[in-house]
Order: C-alpha cells, then structure tokens, then sequence
C-alpha cells in the first residue's frame, strides 16, 4: 500500500509561524531567553567589549568566553606605538591583525586604542631627540599608515589618549611641548591637528578622545569637556569622547556625577564609550580579597556606571579592560596591593559584578 510521504520542508515550513508566534510572545511578556551579556547587548542594541591580548586567544576558556559574552573587542597593547612600531621603519601588524581575525570570526567589532599618548612608545621615538617637524612628520606618516591598515576593520580609535592632567591642564609630552609637533603652548591645537590627520586618513571610522578620572564632574572632566564642545563649534572632526572608568577608590558620591558628565557630553551630539571598566579591590599579601563584601561593592559600581550609560542613547558601548581576574593589569600596576577588578573571576566564573551588568541589560529602559 502506497502511504503518504513526508516532506520535512513542509513540517518546517508549517512549524515557523507557531514559532515566531512564540517567540514574539516572549518577547511581549518579557520572558527572557539570553543566556549572555553578548545576548542581552545585542538586544539593547548596545557594544559591550573587552580589551584581549592575542597571545591568549589559544586558552579554550579564554576566548570562548570572550565570543560568548562580548560584541566587541580592542587589543590591550597591540594597537600602541611601542608594540605596532618596533623601529621608525618596521610597522609590526601581525598581533593587531590577529586580534582583528578573532572579532571577524565571532561576528564582533574592533576598536582601535591608541594613535597618540605620551606613554607606551617605543624607545627610538621618546629618546630620539626630533625636531618638531620631525615629530610632525612622523606622527602623521603614522596615523595614515596605521589608520589606512585597518581601515574598514577598526571602527573607531582612540586618536588621543590622557592629554590632560588632573587639574585640568594639558600633560608636558613629546607631543605637546617637549619639543611637540610645532604647538607647544598652543593648548589643544596639537590634539586637533591630531584629529586632522585622522580623519583624512579614514574618513569612516569614528574618532574619539580617551581619558581616566573623567567620570564623574571634576577639573579634568570639564577641560575635556570644554575642549570637546570648542572642536564641535569650530568643526573640528571628532565623534566621541572615551572614559576609562579605572575605578580605584570607590567614591559613589563621584561616580554617581557620571550621568551628568554623560548628559553634557552626548548633547553636543557626541557618542560616549566607557572604554576601560575595572574596579579594583584590595588584597591581602597572599593575592586574596582583603575583604569579601568588596564583591558587592564592586557589583554596586559596575551597576551604576552601566545605568548611566543605558540611560543616554549616545552611550553606545561598555568595556572592561580584560574581562578576567586571571589576566588583568592591576595587580602588577598597584604592585599586589589591589586586584580581582573584572567581571570573571580566576577560573572564568561569572563574579557578582557580571550579574549586575546582566540585570542592568535586562531592566534598564
Ligand atoms: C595598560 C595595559 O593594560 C598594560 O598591559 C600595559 O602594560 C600598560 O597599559 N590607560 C590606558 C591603557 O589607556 O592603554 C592602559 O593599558 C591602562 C590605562
């Protein structure tokens, strides 16, 4: 007897308006299917990032956690001067390609840090005794080619990195002053030629200015803000303002103050990206938590820099500066007095401040 095939396509076929009914219910009942904060970004429309070091990539726990859980990346080191100019004449590509080969495989952004800073360059260029021409000349060569390179894969770049000081002066640097590119005393006319330049070399990709101790409404804060608002005025290019939030002193009445820095920014039309999250805690001499209730802390601190940013739409990404306890810079920046600042901990377990990050993405409106 002859029985009636059964052609899978049909079934499926016939199955997908039940499934996207289903789907679309649980998305008006709030029923919540993310199993990641990439998930739960991707739906908030938001970037959430860490900075990776590609020497790690080969770790299974390392970068499968950094595929599940983030949408962008930006290498920690390999985009500075020190490491992308080895020489005047060698431009040293390979780990900020490889870091770029990563975020293509897993669908996610790159940003690009840094083109200009007065620390991490290499030996030949901070004790090469340039003229200003020179240093003009070769910070300019350097920003077109190392723009050029990653054009169309770096979205957006920290052009300037940490040119203020705390008061809110601008910082001595062989960019500026010592001997500069031909603006010494001229205030934030080197930071704009820098701009210049970057813009011209690729017209696509989003620039921004990055600092630290910028969250909040201090000196530092408003000399960038004044900086930001004068180069919008004049049409100087420049997209985007960068805050580290390297929080090593929880001051909640500062960091609260963050959603009014916020709000200054993003009204002269700018995006702002928190670029480098971390809140270090205390350690004992052994490397353990000083004090265990700092983990709350520090989720309380993470919850509320992550609000403030969910709450203005020109804040368009959140990152952390590594993502786990295993591989951070702060231990051996604060010589093992301070540590376990990210959101994984050691072994790659999600540490209450992850929790907070998620609930904050799921509620947040
Ligand atoms: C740090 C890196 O994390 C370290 O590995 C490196 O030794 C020094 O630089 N502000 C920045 C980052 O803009 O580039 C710094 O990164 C941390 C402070």
């Amino acid at each position: 007897m002859d029985r009636p095939s059964i052609n899978p396509l049909l079934i499926r076929k016939s199955l997908t308006p039940y499934l996207a009914l289903i789907l679309s219910l649980a998305t008006t009942t709030g029923i919540n299917f993310a199993q990641s904060l990439r998930d739960d970004a991707d739906r908030r429309r938001i970037l959430i990032g860490a900075a990776v070091n590609p020497a790690l990539f080969g770790e299974a726990p390392y970068a499968s956690t950094l595929a599940r859980e983030f949408n962008m990346v930006e290498p920690e080191n390999e985009m500075k001067w020190g490491r992308i100019r080895p020489s005047q004449d060698r431009f040293n590509f390979g780990p900020g390609d490889e870091v770029v080969a990563f975020a293509q495989a897993h669908k996610m952004k790159v940003r690009g840090h840094c083109l200009l800073w007065s620390e991490h360059n290499p030996a030949w260029l901070s004790k090469g005794s340039f003229t200003p021409e020179q240093l003009s000349k070769l910070l300019r060569e350097h920003i077109a080619t190392v723009m050029k390179h990653y054009s169309g894969e770096v979205f957006a770049w920290d052009v300037v990195n940490e040119a203020f000081l705390a008061n809110g002066t601008i910082e001595p640097s062989i960019w500026y002053d010592s001997p500069g590119i031909g603006f010494a005393g001229k205030g934030t006319a080197y930071i704009e030629q820098a701009f210049r330049w970057a813009r011209a070399a690729d017209p696509k990709a989003l620039l921004f200015y990055n600092d630290y101790d910028t969250e909040g409404l201090n000196a530092k804060s408003d000399a960038v803000y004044a900086m930001v608002k004068d180069f919008r005025k004049r049409g100087v290019p420049i997209d985007g303002v960068g805050i580290q939030a390297h929080i090593f002193n929880i001051d909640m009445k500062e960091i609260s103050s963050l959603a009014a820095n916020l709000a200054r920014l993003t009204a002269l039309g700018l995006q702002v990206h928190i670029t480098e999250m971390d809140v270090a805690l205390p350690l004992d001499t052994t490397g353990a938590l000083l004090d265990q209730s700092g983990l709350t802390r520090q989720a309380d601190v993470y919850r509320v820099i992550a609000t403030a940013c969910l709450q203005q739409t020109g804040c368009t990404a959140f990152q952390t500066w590594g993502f786990t306890d295993k591989y951070s810079w702060i231990p051996g920046y604060t010589k093992g007095a301070k540590g376990k600042a990210l959101l994984f901990d050691e072994l790659y377990a999600p540490k209450p401040a992850y929790n907070a990050l998620r609930e904050v993405l799921e509620r947040e409106r």
